[in-house]
């Protein structure tokens, strides 16, 4: 364990499990597949985020906080999960969101206010600023925020997710196989750094590949490295990975972020079809439509075994109905 040290809740169904694709496997007519289900950790319809806030909530509970806050697109998996996460726990949690009220309140957006999340509308102004002026306005009414940052990609999420690669290493020892690469959506960067720290800590000899879904390269590059070092440092590890082992791809950004094209559409029907399993739009549907493509593109080759990390987000496929059946 690399966060035995540090305050931890339980809130999510871990380990997840893992299990092959042999539908889309053939389907593809390459890699031997496998999933690895964060989608089912449980907490508030589940996701990658539940891991990041079983060290998050712990702390802001360690300090005394009564009232959580973050932020996030409108149809946020963060901010639905973390809604989630202050409810199981009896604390209030405000969401800063970007744009204005729609006027369908659908998918992760309905999710928050089932969770009784207060939502307050943050236009185009930077999410730093508008967490800062809530939490001034809790304490000013003698309550004690804590704020968790966009993604919850701080030293504890990041953390979290190095652990995620401890649980998957025993998995992987206990179902005899061994996994040439690990793929997933990467778009805040704490998945991504968490996994290869924990990677590089543990001696996995496979290449961690993050799909990047919002972000050019070189950011969320930077991003990760500094997430690398700085939780590196939490967790009283001698070393981080060098950096040419951040492997992010950034040719499925498509139209941009949370916008739905043909490749995500195409990867969430094959996976639904093949598989009986959902992805999203935005993260886990880009991140297969980026694994199709290299797939076709030979660059994933036909023994290899590959694992996909689904992070969640079905929720938010509810909010793309029209598209989905167009
Ligand atoms: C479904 C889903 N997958 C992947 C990610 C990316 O995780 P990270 O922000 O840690 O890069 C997110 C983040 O919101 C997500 O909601």
């Amino acid at each position: 364990m690399l966060v035995d040290h540090l305050p931890r809740l339980s809130l999510g169904f871990l380990p997840t499990p893992i299990h092959p694709l042999p539908g889309l496997s053939r389907a593809l007519m390459g890699p031997d597949l496998w999933i690895k289900r964060d989608d089912q950790t449980g907490l508030g319809a589940g996701g990658n985020k539940v891991r990041k806030l079983e060290l998050l909530i712990a702390e802001a509970m360690a300090q005394g906080a009564d009232t959580v806050l973050t932020a996030g697109a409108p149809q946020s998996n963060h901010a639905r999960q973390t809604a989630a996460a202050a409810a199981r726990n009896g604390l209030a949690c405000l969401l800063a969101l970007r744009g204005k009220a729609p006027e369908v309140v659908t998918g992760n957006l309905l999710l928050d206010h089932l969770f009784g999340a207060d939502v307050r509308w943050a236009g185009d102004r930077p999410f730093p600023e508008m967490l800062a002026e809530l939490a001034e306005e809790v304490s000013g009414r003698g309550g004690k925020p804590y704020i968790i940052p966009y993604g919850g990609s701080n030293e504890l999420g990041t953390a979290a997710f190095a652990e995620a690669m401890v649980e998957l290493l025993q998995q992987s020892r206990e179902a005899s196989v061994e996994f040439d690469r690990v793929l997933f959506a990467s778009s805040s960067g704490g998945t991504h750094a968490g996994l290869l720290l924990g990677a590089h800590a543990l001696g996995y000899r496979g290449q961690i590949v993050g799909i990047s879904v919002d972000k050019t390269e070189t950011g969320l590059h930077d991003v990760i490295l500094r997430l690398m070092t700085r939780t590196a440092r939490l967790l009283r590890l001698d070393s981080v990975p060098p950096e040419r082992e951040v492997l992010l791809d950034n040719r499925c950004l498509g139209a941009g972020y949370a916008i739905m094209g043909e490749p995500e559409r195409e990867a969430i029907l094959m996976m639904a079809s093949t598989e009986g399993i959902l992805l999203d739009p935005v993260y886990t549907g880009r991140a297969l439509a980026g694994l199709v493509s290299m797939v076709r593109n030979e660059e994933i080759g036909k023994g290899e075994k590959l694992l996909f990390w689904h992070t969640g987000g079905m929720p938010a496929l509810f909010a793309y109905n029209r598209q989905l059946m167009a």
